[in-house]
């Protein structure tokens, strides 16, 4: 869906972007990953040329974007602004409108958008004649994704979407933005510095150092296949709850004990992380959970223990010398 070639973009000697290639499949959720200035945001913004490159090129469902008008270029992709860009002096309603308007839709079309997409994020219809100022910076973040989402184009800018919020309301809005429908069928590119945030909602990383990809692919691939010493290093604070996050219950299936019948109801587990589990025990204070296999819904009745010790055995296996 997008293929970036070969893109860098300097200011005299600053290589803000250099030299970057990758790929974006539909509907794939792809997150740009890396510390401040080194290049997401140059990067994000040449996707939709409100930066033009130096060298390199971006096509979009195969097209060149540079052959094609930035102003019909970007009614087909949703751009939520790094800090969440709304204009102060436009109500919500008109912050929501500007794109439809571009597009001529008529009153009723623009209302009827509106309201869905406002009962989608949750928020309440009030807020609609309120300025930017007089909301929260939850409900900023939100208005700024509904005017991105409202013309329901197929592709999605968000540069740092969840960036001014508390750790408390980030981790909920970044459930309620994984759950989204409107989400699942669109093709993203989202920035990050979060590294939590970008295990959370990425299909694929890419992490940016200097202006450079140092390593593109799967949360769990730059976990235990890291590219380069910077890369390991990059994730060593978190590395832990990362791989506790990346590994799911059905990889370390295997590793539990066999099972014993107990009268629990047991919780299926389609995608569901070892911890996932871990919280459940905690959230609950319970000693034993009981999880059901997706394909051959076979039950285990575990404890923390057994969870910890198929975990490690799974580890070992996957990664004999370290
Ligand atoms: N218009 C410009 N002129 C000169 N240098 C620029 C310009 N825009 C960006 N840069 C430089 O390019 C580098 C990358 O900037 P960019 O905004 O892409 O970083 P970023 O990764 O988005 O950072 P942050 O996480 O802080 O938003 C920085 O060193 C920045 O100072
Ligand atoms: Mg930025």
């Amino acid at each position: 869906m997008i293929q970036v070639r070969q893109l860098s973009k300097h200011y005299g000697a600053t290589r803000a972007v250099d030299d970057i290639s990758f790929e974006v499949s539909e509907h794939e959720n792809l997150v740009l990953l890396g510390t401040s200035g080194c290049g997401k945001t140059t990067t994000l913004k040449m996707l939709n040329r409100l930066i033009e490159p130096t060298h390199g090129q971006v096509l979009i469902d195969g097209q060149d974007i540079s052959q094609q008008k930035p102003e019909l270029l970007r009614r087909n992709i949703g751009y939520v602004l790094q800090n969440n860009g709304l204009f102060p002096h436009y109500t919500v309603a008109e912050n929501i409108a500007t794109v439809p308007q571009l597009l001529n839709w008529d009153v009723g079309r623009i209302t009827k958008r509106m309201h869905e997409l406002l009962e989608k994020l949750h928020l309440p219809a009030d807020l609609l004649k309120l300025y930017p100022q007089q909301l929260s910076g939850g409900q900023q973040q939100r208005v700024g994704l509904a005017r991105a989402l409202m013309a329901d184009a197929p592709v999605l800018l968000m540069d740092e979407p969840f960036g001014a919020l508390d750790t408390i309301t980030r981790t909920k809005i970044q459930a309620e933005f994984k759950a989204l429908d409107e989400l699942q069928r669109k093709t993203i590119v989202m920035v990050t510095h979060d590294v939590q945030e970008a295990f959370e909602l990425g299909n694929r990383i890419a992490l940016m150092h200097q202006g450079r990809i140092v390593q593109i692919g799967t949360p769990a691939e730059l976990l235990f296949n890291p590219a380069s010493a910077f890369v390991k290093e990059f994730l060593q604070a978190q590395r832990l709850q990362l791989e506790l996050k990346s590994v799911k219950l059905t990889d370390v299936w295997d590793n539990l004990p066999t099972p014993i019948v107990s009268g629990m109801q047991p919780v299926a587990c389609n995608e569901q992380s070892v911890w996932w589990a871990m919280e459940r025990f905690k959230e609950h204070a319970i000693q034993n959970i009981a999880v059901q296999h997706p394909q051959t819904h076979q039950v285990k009745t575990i404890t923390f223990e057994q969870l910890m010790s198929a975990y490690y055995q799974y580890q070992n296996a996957l990664q004999p010398h370290e």
